[in-house]
Formats: C-alpha cells, structure tokens, sequence
C-alpha cells in the first residue's frame, strides 16, 4: 500500500485512521475524499493539514466521476463516508440512501474500473439488529436491520460482497460496534452527554436507559481495521466488538462521576422510535488475527471525557452552529416532556 483512498475522512472514525496512519506507516500517502457535511470538519485533522503525505479532496461519493477521478492512481480504498446517526434517519433517510446507498456503489465500482487492489468497506453491528450476549452475530449471519440507517448501511455492505463475487473485487468489510473518543460529532450519545454535562445541561436519555451498547475505543476500532486492510481475507467480513457493553443509563452515570456532577442532570425522554435494545457479535474471527482492545469501559470512558474537557475549543464550535437547530428538533419537546433522575 502506498497511496491510500479514504472516503469520509474528515470524520469521527476516519480522522482517527488517517491520523494513525500517518503517524505509523512512513512510505504511505492519503487522499482524503470527503464532501464536508454536517459532521465533516476540517478541525479533526488540523494537525496533519500540512503534512506532504496528505492531500484533501472536497467532493461526494453520490457523484461516480468525481470518485473515479480522485481515486485514480491509488492502490487501495478505505470508505468511512455515510450519514451515521441514527436519530436523523428516523427523521428523514433520504440522504442515507444517497451516501450510504448509491455512494458505496460507486466507490466499489470506481475501486474495480480502477483495478484497485485492496478495498476496505466500513459496515457497522446494526445491519445484524438486535442481539444479546447469549446470542451473539457471526459473519454469515443473517441481516435484520431495523433502523433506516442500518437498513441503508445493510445495502452497501451487501453490495460489496456483490462486488467480491460478481466482480472478484477484493473487498474485506469491518463491521464495528460503537466506537467512543476525541473528534465524535456531538449529536451521539457519549459526546452529548459529556459535553451537556460540562454546560451544566440535562443528559437526555431515551426511555428507562436500558438499552446497552459496547464503548469501544476508537483507537482499539482503527488498529483493527488497520489490521483488515493489511491481512484481511478478501471477500470476508469481520465483526469489531471489545465487550465494553453498559446500559445507557450507566454510561451517563459514568460521565457524571467523571465530571463531578450531579446525577439530577440526568432527564428520562421519550424513546427513540424502534430502539434497538443491544447490539452483540462474536468478535473472534478479527481476535484471531492477533488483536483485541487495548481499553475496556472505564479506560475508555475515562480518556473520552478527559478529550472533551480539554478540547472545548473542538465542541464549541459545533454546538452554537447548525447543531442548535437540530438540538431544538430532536430533544425540545422531548425535555419538555422529560422524567427527573430519581435516585
Ligand atoms: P461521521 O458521521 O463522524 O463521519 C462521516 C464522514 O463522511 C464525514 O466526514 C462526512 O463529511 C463524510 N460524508 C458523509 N456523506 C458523504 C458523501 N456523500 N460523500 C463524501 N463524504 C461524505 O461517521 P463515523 O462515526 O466516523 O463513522 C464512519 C463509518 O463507520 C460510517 O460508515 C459508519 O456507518 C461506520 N460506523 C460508525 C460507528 C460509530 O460508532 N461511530 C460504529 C459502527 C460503524
Ligand atoms: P447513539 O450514540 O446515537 O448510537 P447508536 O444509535 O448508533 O447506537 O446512541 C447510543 C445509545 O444511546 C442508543 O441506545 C441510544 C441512546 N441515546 C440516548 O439515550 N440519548 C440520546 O440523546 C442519544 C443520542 C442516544
């Protein structure tokens, strides 16, 4: 690998990977191609903008010439970009469709008109639905998405494996469970409720705060998939999970105890619509590569709140922007409406 294509980079996850990259594998150039939407922000990279290995490329995956262009002369593929939250695709799932949907369709099609080497799909736990510890998801295990969101990412996943069979593309597709750390947009759960409680904001959390995630640490997430990019097995896909599941509501009461604030910040809202209860996956086919997490849930709730108490200059920023106007769409009623912390 020598020159990369990452798509979505100037993102959550992809920032984290592009900076991790640089930073660990000396011959390799990026091209960072990412349309800068709401949740693409120049600042996530800050530090390596002038790096000579680094190039940026404002353009939309839904637009094939313009990935085919910037792809060309690269030698592998990584696609971070989608419309990833959950909440805004109840609202309206338009826009999954056309990044989620129609963009991974063409980043596969470009890697193979390109005869691209080695593509590396990022899919997520949720295209599984639902599942618990006693049943955990394997690879070949069917898709039951639930959510628009994972409905759409379920389409580009399968899409690759299309690619892998119909076009012999060699294509590996990583499918993460919740990653936590620096440069997460505040609308999920972990940085809102770090960085409300920081303001002195309540921390809504959706019906009783049951519902329970894995909190792997986004670092642990990028070594993985650097791992997959390098030595995956063409065609084959692989679960992500550090076993770092806790109940929402224990997740806020952890940020809570981190800060030093008061539990009666906590507000009980109405529900997300078709919340799913918990997401679980057998892990061991990546684990048999040689890794695993380094942090399990304190560690990495701990570094997480420790980045955004020190980094107000990121999330400041966003939160007074067009982030104000969704606040007001997804939580006003709901606050109004909300349930005290009651001990
Ligand atoms: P994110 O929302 O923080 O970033 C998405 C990036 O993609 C942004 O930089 C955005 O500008 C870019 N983008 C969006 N639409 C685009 C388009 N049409 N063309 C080009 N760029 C576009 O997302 P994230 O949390 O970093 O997630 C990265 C990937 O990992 C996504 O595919 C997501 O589905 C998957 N994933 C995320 C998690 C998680 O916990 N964050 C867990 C499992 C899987
Ligand atoms: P989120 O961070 O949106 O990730 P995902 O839906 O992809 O898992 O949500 C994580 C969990 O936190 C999920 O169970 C929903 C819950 N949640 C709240 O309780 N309150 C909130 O304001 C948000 C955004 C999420």
């Amino acid at each position: 690998m020598r020159r990369l294509f990452v798509a979505g980079g100037a993102g959550f996850i992809g920032s984290n990977f592009i900076r991790q990259v640089l930073a660990g594998r000396s011959g390799v150039e990026v091209v960072n191609f990412d349309a800068l939407t709401y949740a693409g922000n120049p600042d996530n990279l800050r530090e390596i903008a002038g790096d000579g290995r680094y190039a940026f490329v404002h353009g939309n995956v839904a637009d094939a010439a313009a990935v085919a262009e910037a792809m060309r002369g690269c030698d592998a593929v990584v696609n971070f970009a989608a419309e990833s939250h959950v909440d805004r695709s109840i609202h309206d799932a338009s826009d999954f469709i056309e990044t989620n949907v129609r963009g991974a369709y063409n980043v596969l099609a470009a890697a193979r008109d390109l005869g691209i080497g080695r593509v590396l799909h990022i899919s997520t736990d949720e295209v599984y639905g639902p599942a618990d510890r006693e049943h955990p998801r394997r690879e070949g295990d069917a898709f039951a998405p639930r959510s628009p969101y994972a409905a759409s990412k379920a389409a580009g996943d399968m899409m690759c494996h299309a690619f892998a069979e119909t076009h012999g593309l060699a294509v590996i597709v990583a499918r993460p469970a919740n990653n936590v750390g620096p440069y997460q947009y505040p609308e999920k759960a972990v940085p809102l409720f770090v960085t409300n409680a920081l303001d002195g904001q309540p921390l809504p959390v959706y019906g009783e705060g049951l519902q329970e995630r894995d909190r792997l640490y986004v670092d642990d997430c990028v070594r993985a998939l650097l791992l997959l990019l390098e030595r995956g097995e063409p065609g084959e896909a692989y679960n992500i999970q550090a076993d770092n599941h806790r109940p929402n509501i224990d997740v806020a009461r952890a940020i809570l105890d981190l800060l030093d604030k008061p539990y009666a910040l906590i507000q009980f809202v109405d529900d997300r619509e078709g919340h799913d209860p918990c997401y679980w996956m057998d892990s061991s086919k990546v684990r048999a590569l040689g890794w695993q997490p380094d942090l399990g849930f304190e560690a990495a709730i701990e570094r997480t709140v420790r980045w955004y108490r020190d980094n107000r200059w990121w999330w400041e920023k966003i939160k007074s922007g067009e982030f104000r106007a969704y606040y007001e769409r997804q939580y006003g009623r709901r606050l109004a409406t909300a349930r005290p912390y009651a001990g």
